[in-house]
């Protein structure tokens, strides 16, 4: 398990990469509104460095995705679904040519969105009929302005295009039953709506990765397949990256590490201590680590703290933590990977 040293350094590494990528997503999304061309290749080449650090360690690319803004939903929303998408299917052994096709699909799925007007967009009540009907028009909408991109996969089209599908046939555009979708459309279409149910939107406030777990499960009748909920809440653990928990000692932590052995014991940073104060130096710590330790006040995750009940913003923790040194992103991957090798 990483130390702290281990962890700042991929988180900071990680926070390049990511930056990365933002940058290309808000400067595609005004080509969108613009109509002017995307530059896929670009994307192709950010999704497969993204890929490439999900492959060394998901979890800090995974706590990344908790860097958002209620005012940016749909940008952070792009990246996010990109993310937890590759973290997902390297979880379910995809291959990486699989990998990157089905990032660069999730990267753009919501591309047409920048072409819904933003008083339906950004409405903070409920749609009409004919409001609804607008924001349906994305998927297909999305798929035709990348259609004519000979450098975009079919593959990476069909996510754009299918991504509202649901099992029970009831998704749009085309109602597709379950035998009609693809693994990669059902693996997106969940975390699509995981990140949609834990993000600030202009409608709702998000819930805790927790909460969106179970919320996911109850409605896998009819909405997704349930061996690829079942493999999602797998991949994300029982206290998924980014939850905020309070700990048997009083203490309020965020999870920052998840592994296959640590479903019930991620790794931990201490936020604010049993009285209550915040830490001025955060510490981690691996509530694994004390695992066969018999004494009676050992660490464990006493329940999960929902985040619009709370004073504490994890982003802007997150944000904190993972601040970038001045060294190149090249120097930092190949310190990484002699660490690995
Ligand atoms: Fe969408």
């Amino acid at each position: 398990m990483a130390t702290r040293y281990d962890y700042r350094e991929h988180l900071q590494l990680a926070r390049k990469i990511y930056n990365n990528t933002r940058t290309y997503v808000v400067k595609t999304h005004q080509n969108v509104r613009n109509v002017k061309p995307i530059d896929i290749s670009k994307a192709k080449s950010l999704v497969h460095n993204l890929a490439e650090n999900i492959l060394i360690n998901p979890n800090a690319m995974m706590w990344l995705t908790h860097l958002k803004a209620r005012h940016e939903y749909t940008l952070t929303h792009s990246i996010n679904v990109c993310i937890l998408a590759l973290i997902f299917a390297k979880h379910l052994d995809l291959h990486r040519t699989e990998l990157e096709l089905l990032g660069l699909g999730a990267l753009l799925h919501d591309i047409a969105k920048l072409r819904i007007p933003p008083e339906i967009l950004d409405k903070p009540g409920k749609f009409t009929d004919e409001e609804f009907a607008v924001m349906k028009t994305h998927p297909i909408e999305g798929y035709n302005i990348l259609k004519e991109d000979a450098a975009i996969p079919n593959e990476s089209l069909e996510i754009v295009l299918h991504h509202h599908e649901r099992i029970n046939g009831k998704g749009y555009p085309d109602e597709l039953t379950n035998d009609q979708i693809s693994k990669h459309i059902k693996l997106t279409s969940i975390v699509d709506v995981y990140d949609a149910v834990t993000s600030d939107r202009c409608y709702h406030d998000g819930i805790s990765p927790y909460k969106a777990l179970q919320n996911i499960y109850s409605w896998t009748s009819g909405h997704f397949d349930k061996q690829y909920v079942e493999g999602f809440m797998s991949c994300m653990g029982i206290y998924p990256v980014g939850t905020l928990v309070n700990l048997s000692d009083g203490k309020t932590a965020v999870v920052i590490a998840t592994t296959k052995k640590t479903k019930l014991r991620p790794m931990v940073l201490f936020i604010k201590d049993s009285n209550g104060e915040f830490y001025k130096q955060r510490k981690i710590y691996n509530l694994l680590s004390q695992k066969w330790d018999n004494s009676t006040d050992r660490l464990e995750v006493k329940g999960v703290i929902e985040p619009k009940v709370s004073e504490i913003s994890v982003s802007k923790i997150l944000e904190q933590e993972s601040l970038t040194p001045q060294q190149s992103t090249t120097q930092q991957i190949d310190k990484i990977k002699s660490l690995i090798e």
